[in-house]
């Protein structure tokens, strides 16, 4: 059984302080259920106070990027190994890291390495344009982004990665995926672990569905078969909202897995 997973992408918001304060309004919002995994995605510089903080029963935390190499003459980066036993996941391959800051397949293939080698879980994000969209080309994306980025992840490994499905055109913009196209999209991307690992390992890979999920719309998401979670970007800045999220999918967990449902 796959476990869902919603991870809290807070991208470059809240500092120091506003992080502390915030997280306090998440945990008394927010309900830990065992059967459903939560990850806070902040900024490198508040990953170590909020470890300090954070309710480690009820979230998870992951960094949102990191560096491939180790430790080196590289102004400006945090690697993966500095992260290690800070984090359990790190966001790899973000739409803002390809098209913001011109990350290449090759960099998601040596960051998706460097945190499996690290000990840590990917969320490796994969989606097309709204051009490679219009012109048909969604899956030949999907695939060749896919394929890029487990490169070097061995059939030992690929349990411990997640997929995000992101559409570029989705992200930031209130313009969300239609859920019917988001499953046909993990299902595609589900039939390609199948022929590089093979099923077993294809019905064990977690994948998400991000763009403009808020708390309205989440639940059209995660009740489709093949997507097992949630990468929130704005709606998880907003504690409220992002509370009626994880209670969406915990309640999907319940209707569908009455036995996994806590005592
Ligand atoms: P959004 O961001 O929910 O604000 O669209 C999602 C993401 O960037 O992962």
């Amino acid at each position: 059984m796959r476990k869902p997973l919603i991870a809290a992408n807070w991208k470059m918001h809240l500092n120091t302080h506003q992080a502390s304060l915030f997280l306090h309004k998440l945990e008394q919002k927010v309900a830990a259920h065992r059967n459903v995994e939560i990850v806070l995605c902040p900024n490198y510089l508040v990953l170590q106070s909020l470890s300090l903080q954070v309710n480690h029963r009820k979230f998870k935390l992951g960094a949102q990027n990191c560096y491939w190499r180790d430790e080196g003459a590289y102004t400006g980066e945090v690697s993966a190994t500095m992260l290690r036993g800070l984090v359990n996941y790190v966001i790899v391959g973000h739409s803002e890291r390809r098209h913001v800051f011109l990350e290449r397949d090759s960099d998601v293939r040596n960051k998706v390495q460097a945190v499996v080698r690290n000990g840590m879980s990917p969320i490796l994000c994969i989606g097309e344009t709204s051009v490679e969209r219009a012109a048909g080309e969604t899956f030949d994306v999907l695939h060749n982004q896919l394929t890029a980025g487990l490169a070097n992840v061995t059939s030992d490994e690929i349990n411990g990665i997640v997929i995000a499905y992101e559409p570029v055109w989705a992200i930031g913009t209130g313009e969300s995926a239609h859920p019917e196209d988001a499953q046909s999209a993990a299902i595609f991307l589900r039939q390609q672990v199948t022929s590089l690992y093979g099923n077993a390992a294809a019905q064990q890979v977690r994948i998400l569905y991000g763009g403009s999920v808020n708390a309205g719309n989440s639940n059209s998401y995660a009740s489709q078969n093949d997507i097992d979670g949630l990468l929130v970007g704005g709606a998880s800045l907003k504690a409220d909202e992002f509370s009626a999220i994880t209670e969406a999918v915990y309640a999907l967990t319940l209707n569908n897995h009455p036995l996994t449902a806590p005592a």
